[in-house]
């Protein structure tokens, strides 16, 4: 019953029926019909744990800003993290910003075409490197990210698909003569139809191919994982300034939010002590900030103080002026913060 699409006939029926889909129904993405490479992998940096429609903002700027593999390999990490600023899982930006400078530096500037040479640059797994290969250079070769699974899953009927497993359904399915359309088809499949929990199988061009809708399990397709619950963090941070100068950080470039810049953590008093600064003034406590991250569940709580100097701070800290601060990186929840302290400072009139 399970055993579909284990005859060649099968799977090239599957193959026709769903880019026919494909070519009937693709979504208009920026990227589409897209030939150069590096833009190609870029949009597919993105697009890893990021919503189509979020990325759709942020392509065409980083484009304009960093329009090939030498303009963002020669950018300051600074400039990098400020264009990702907002898509999260900031180790993608300075991955990609490391590999830009490997193509640079060891490719003579050209993107590697084989998935090998892909998978030895910073940040390139296994479906980045798949995806561009097939994208921009037509190898024919599978691209597995987590539509893909959850399309291969239902399928086959499979409810604890390996790595492995995927793999070697994937690549025996590729289309050899449309391999970047044929997987980006599976995705989009993944992305629109074939989606979690409740997927529209009525409209799936592929349904009669599918043992887990034959066999009434699409949705239990793959069977959930037991998450490890979050962990759950309460986080003070201190709002330090001076002069119209306000104290910040730069988080260390190999943990959550690397690299990017963020208030001190700490109760006021504390981090003023650290600083060599002391509070004047009444301390301001701010609204509680909450953030997800992936694997933390982070509240924030904000306190701001004016300090009477601002002196040459420890390493990787810097007073910063207002107009200035716009200018870094600043991950979502300190946004926040930000707008927090600026809009109490308004409504003192200060
Ligand atoms: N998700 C990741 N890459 C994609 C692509 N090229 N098209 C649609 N969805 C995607």
């Amino acid at each position: 019953m399970k055993a579909r699409l284990t005859t060649p006939g099968a799977r090239s029926r599957l193959r026709t029926r769903l880019l026919a889909h494909y070519d009937r129904e693709a979504r208009d993405l920026p990227w589409r019909g897209e030939t150069d490479p590096y833009r190609i992998w870029v949009s597919e940096v993105m697009l890893q744990q990021t919503r189509v429609e979020t990325v759709t903002r942020y392509y065409g700027p980083w484009l304009r800003q960093f329009p090939d593999v030498e303009s963002l390999a020669d950018a300051s990490e600074d400039r990098v993290l400020k264009a990702w600023e907002g898509l999260g899982y900031y180790r993608r930006a300075r991955s990609l910003h490391r590999a830009a400078a490997v193509v640079r530096d060891r490719h003579g500037g050209v993107v590697p075409s084989d998935p090998a040479g892909l998978l030895d640059l910073p940040g390139v797994g296994a479906y980045t490197a798949g995806a561009v290969a097939s994208i921009a250079f037509g190898v024919v070769t599978p691209a597995v990210d987590g539509n893909v699974k959850r399309v291969l899953s239902r399928l086959y009927d499979e409810p604890k698909p390996t790595p492995r497993w995927l793999e070697e359904r994937a690549a025996e399915l590729v289309e050899p003569r449309r391999p970047g359309d044929w997987n980006q088809a599976l995705m989009e499949l993944g992305a629109t139809i074939c989606v979690p929990r409740v997927p529209r199988c009525e409209r799936c061009p592929v349904a009669e191919l599918c043992a887990a809708r034959a066999a009434g399990t699409e949705q239990d397709r793959p069977a959930a994982a037991r998450k490890k619950p979050a962990r759950v963090l309460r986080i003070s941070v201190a709002l330090l300034y001076a002069d119209d100068r306000l104290l910040l950080h730069r988080r260390p470039s190999d943990g959550l939010l690397g690299g990017m810049w963020a208030f001190p953590e700490g109760d006021v008093d504390e981090v003023a002590g650290r600083v060599g600064a002391r509070l004047v003034g009444d301390v301001t406590a701010l609204d509680e900030v909450r953030h997800r991250f992936t694997h933390i569940d982070a509240t924030y709580l904000p306190a701001a103080s004016r300090v009477d100097s601002t002196p040459t701070p420890p390493d990787d800290h810097r007073w910063v002026a207002l107009r200035d601060v716009e200018g870094l990186a600043l991950p979502v929840a300190q946004q926040r913060i930000l707008g927090q302290w600026t809009s109490s400072r308004e409504s003192e009139g200060a």
